[in-house]
């Protein structure tokens, strides 16, 4: 564990590993799809097998769409997008919120700045059926303040983007403080909240003249600050509690432009932080490093501020013994095998696991090796097992069990159906087609949907993250009820085989859900 790892993320990494549930839900992602994506982008950030979603952040100070002199920051442009999205939402209506609706509101006045774009076309090919722009923003909260300094964040899944446009009402440099305290009120907030969640996101970052020439001079621009931005204290990519002592003290940034601008009318952060005679800048600077912790409870009601029809995941917490891309699939001579990786997330790499070993409801224990790069990442270390062993029939593999030295655990697999990875793949031409097989049990047929047209075939959705218009958050374009053709069996299964033309505009993964006759999803393949 790095020696600079917060308290409160080793408590994080404690209740996940007390949180060994015995085995899980049918498709082979554990422990939802959703769940094991957005816990992909927020553990695998560095080395091994790295979704790359960190390396815009990395180090904290990057800036990831342009030049590093245009004093610019992803980091803080991420938390602003947020506050943003967030900032619009009517609780008593139950509307707005974290909703990605910022993506269809960047030509605003009250949304000036290149942070919206530069995070959503960055955050874009991440989008696909299971994990919305929105979860994405969220995430990047989590992400940026727990990489850079500040507390882990604990993040939900769920979000559903936006169609549309939402209302206008951010406030901005010139807002007058009853507008902007209405602002927050909408969305939930009281005056002390509102002071608190503004210190807690002009801890990192800075105002720029270009985009706020009524708050900083053009005296800001230089060869290496191009863009003209002032910062907000003088750490300008750690969240930590400076910009608050800073601000009281009249040291360093004096709190930033916002308190300091030469122009009287855009000192926001001034008129906010003096509205109740500076008792809760007073009071959060008492607080020393609790502020973190303010902070954190603060930022996650910002990001679990949703529309009433959402309704959130449990919270996504770092998996210790975790399946990844575990699927069924037929080898070159049609054999029946399951393969994937084990990914086993450990404090420290001393405790990092070399060996361990896999057994089948229907086999014996087969040793695994460990791949010589391990993953790092703010909870530890990975190490990845990857694993090929062969099936003999569908109906008596029910679970995979687990076992290293001082760990075990059992997943549960459903193998009545799947989307066979050997056979399934999509061109990325003009247009995108998706090709894929099904797999489906011979003996096991009633699991499978049945179309009153189409008895005893498979119900397939296909669906797509596509560009469209006013946004850079992708549409979902979904195909349902397939059709599908029989083209034989392999291995106690019937093979059905299905095209999608997807058309262009396609931004992600395409996925291949196969679904029971309850339209559940039995097995689920992106590619
Ligand atoms: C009265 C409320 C607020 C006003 C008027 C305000 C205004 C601004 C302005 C004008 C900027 C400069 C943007 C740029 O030059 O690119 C900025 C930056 C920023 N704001 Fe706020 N803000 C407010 C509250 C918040 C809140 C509540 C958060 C997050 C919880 C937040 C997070 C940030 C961050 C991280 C930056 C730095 C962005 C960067 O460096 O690109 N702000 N804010
Ligand atoms: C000061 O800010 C106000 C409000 O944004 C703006 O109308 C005015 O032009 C600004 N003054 C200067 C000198 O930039
Ligand atoms: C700045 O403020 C903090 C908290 O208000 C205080 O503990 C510290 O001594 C001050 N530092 C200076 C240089 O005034
Ligand atoms: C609040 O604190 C700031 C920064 O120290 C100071 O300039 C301002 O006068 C204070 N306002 C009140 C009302 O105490
Ligand atoms: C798994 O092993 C089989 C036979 O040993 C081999 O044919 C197949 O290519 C392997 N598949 C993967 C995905 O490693
Ligand atoms: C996809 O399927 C179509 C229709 O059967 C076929 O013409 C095409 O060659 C396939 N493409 C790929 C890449 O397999
Ligand atoms: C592709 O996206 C562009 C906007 O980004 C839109 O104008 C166009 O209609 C889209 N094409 C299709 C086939 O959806
Ligand atoms: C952001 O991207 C969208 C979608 O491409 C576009 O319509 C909009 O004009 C862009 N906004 C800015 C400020 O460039
Ligand atoms: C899992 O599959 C995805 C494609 O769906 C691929 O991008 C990723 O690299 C795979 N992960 C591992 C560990 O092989």
């Amino acid at each position: 564990m790095p020696a600079n790892m917060p308290t409160t993320t080793l408590l994080f990494i404690g209740a996940a590993l007390l949180a060994l549930s015995p085995a899980t839900r049918a498709t082979l992602f554990y422990p939802t799809v959703q769940a094991s994506l957005l816990e992909h982008i927020l553990v695998d950030t560095h080395g091994a097998h790295a979704s790359g979603f960190a390396d815009a952040i990395t180090p904290c100070t990057n800036y990831v769409s342009g030049s590093q002199n245009e004093g610019r920051e992803t980091a803080a442009q991420w938390l602003r997008v947020a506050f943003h999205d967030f900032v619009t939402a009517h609780v008593d209506e139950g509307t707005g919120g974290i909703d990605a609706s910022i993506g269809f509101e960047t030509l605003r006045e009250e949304d000036s700045g290149t942070a919206f774009n530069d995070s959503f076309s960055f955050f874009r090919p991440y989008v696909s059926s299971k994990v919305s722009m929105a979860d994405l923003v969220a995430l990047s909260v989590t992400m940026s303040v727990g990489s850079c300094g500040g507390p882990q964040i604990p993040v939900r899944g769920g979000r559903i983007d936006a169609t549309e446009a939402g209302p206008f009402g951010v406030p901005a440099p010139d807002t007058d403080l009853p507008t902007t305290l209405q602002y927050f009120a909408n969305s939930g907030f009281n005056q002390v909240d509102s002071i608190g969640l503004t210190a807690c996101g002009h801890t990192m970052g800075s105002v720029h003249h270009g985009g706020f020439p009524t708050v900083v001079g053009p005296q800001a621009v230089a060869n290496n600050n191009i863009a003209g931005g002032i910062h907000f204290d003088s750490t300008v990519a750690v969240f930590d509690p400076v910009v608050v002592t800073e601000y009281l003290n009249s040291t360093g940034q004096a709190g930033g432009p916002l308190v300091t601008s030469f122009n009287v009318s855009s000192r926001s952060d001034l008129r906010l932080y003096e509205s109740d005679n500076n008792a809760t800048m007073i009071e959060l600077a008492q607080q020393g490093e609790g502020f973190l912790h303010t902070c954190s409870t603060l930022l996650q009601r910002m990001v679990e501020t949703v529309p009433s029809n959402v309704v959130l995941s449990d919270v996504v917490s770092p998996i210790e013994i975790k399946p990844i891309n575990a699927s069924l699939d037929f080898d070159a001579t049609g054999n029946l095998i399951f393969t994937g990786y084990i990914r086993v997330l450990s404090s420290v790499a001393a405790n990092a696991p070399t060996s361990l070993s896999i057994s089948t409801s229907e086999s014996q224990s087969v040793p695994l090796t460990a791949e010589s790069t391990l993953g790092t990442n703010v909870f530890g270390v990975t190490t990845f097992f990857p694993f090929n062993v062969s099936i003999t029939g569908p109906n008596s593999f029910e679970s995979f069990k687990i076992q290293c030295p001082g760990r075990e655990k059992t997943f549960s697999v459903k193998s009545s159906a799947f989307v066979v990875p050997s056979l399934s793949s999509s061109t990325s031409e003009a247009t995108t087609v998706t090709n894929f097989t099904v797999a489906v049990s011979s003996s096991a047929p009633s699991y499978i949907k049945r179309s009153s047209k189409r008895d005893s075939t498979p119900g397939i959705t296909v669906q797509a993250p596509v560009g469209q218009m006013g946004t850079l958050g992708p549409a979902i374009l979904t195909f349902s009820d397939v059709t599908v053709t029989n083209i034989g069996s392999k291995a106690g299964y019937e093979l059905w085989f299905g095209s999608v033309n997807v058309g262009t505009n396609v931004t992600g993964a395409v996925s291949i859900a196969a679904l029971d006759s309850d339209g559940n999803e039995l097995d689920i393949l992106f590619v």
